[in-house]
C-alpha cells in the first residue's frame, strides 16, 4: 500500500466542508490512516511550504494556512496514491479546476483552495514525516 499527505486547509475547516473532503477520498477507495485537528503553526508550515519560500505569494501562503484549524490526514491506497488525490483535487486554482473535482466544485479562489495533496512520492514522505513522525 502506498501513502500520501492530505490537508484540509483552514477554509475547508471554517467553512464545515470536512466530511465532504473525506468523504470523497472514501469514497474513491482510499482509506484513512491517520487524522489530526490542529492548527499549524508558523514553523511547521515553512517546513511543509519550504519548496515556495521566498516566491511573492509565500507570506499570504503561510498566513491563510496558519490562521485556523486544518484536519491533517494521511490516506492510503495503491501504487501512486498522491496522484489519485491531486486528479480528485483539481487544478491549483479553483477558477480552472473542472467541476468534479474538489476545488472545481467547492472553490473559486487561488489563495483558498480547500485542500493540499503531496505532489510526488517523495513530497508524500516528507510531509508525512513532518505531520507524523511516527508513522514515517
Ligand atoms: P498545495 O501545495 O497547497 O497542495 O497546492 P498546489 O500543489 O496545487 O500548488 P503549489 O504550487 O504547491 O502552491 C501552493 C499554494 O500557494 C498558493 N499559490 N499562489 N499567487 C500565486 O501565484 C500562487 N501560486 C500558488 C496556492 O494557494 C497554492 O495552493
Ligand atoms: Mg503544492
Amino acid at each position: 500500500m502506498n501513502r500520501t499527505l492530505v490537508i484540509c486547509k483552514p477554509d475547508a475547516v471554517e467553512r464545515g466542508l470536512v466530511g465532504e473532503l473525506v468523504g470523497r477520498l472514501e469514497r474513491k477507495g482510499l482509506r484513512l490512516v491517520a487524522a489530526q485537528l490542529r492548527q499549524i503553526d508558523e514553523a511547521t508550515a515553512s517546513e511543509h511550504y519550504e519548496e515556495h519560500r521566498g516566491k511573492p505569494f509565500y507570506p499570504d501562503l503561510v498566513g491563510f494556512i496558519t490562521r485556523s484549524a486544518s484536519m491533517v490526514l494521511v490516506v492510503e491506497g495503491p501504487d501512486d496514491t498522491w496522484s489519485i488525490v491531486r486528479t480528485l483535487m483539481g487544478s491549483t486554482n479553483p477558477a480552472e479546476a473542472p467541476p468534479g473535482t474538489i476545488r472545481g466544485d467547492l472553490g473559486t479562489l487561488l489563495t483558498e483552495n480547500l485542500v493540499h495533496g503531496s505532489d510526488s512520492a517523495e513530497s508524500a514522505a516528507r510531509e508525512i514525516a513532518i505531520f507524523f513522525p511516527g508513522l514515517a
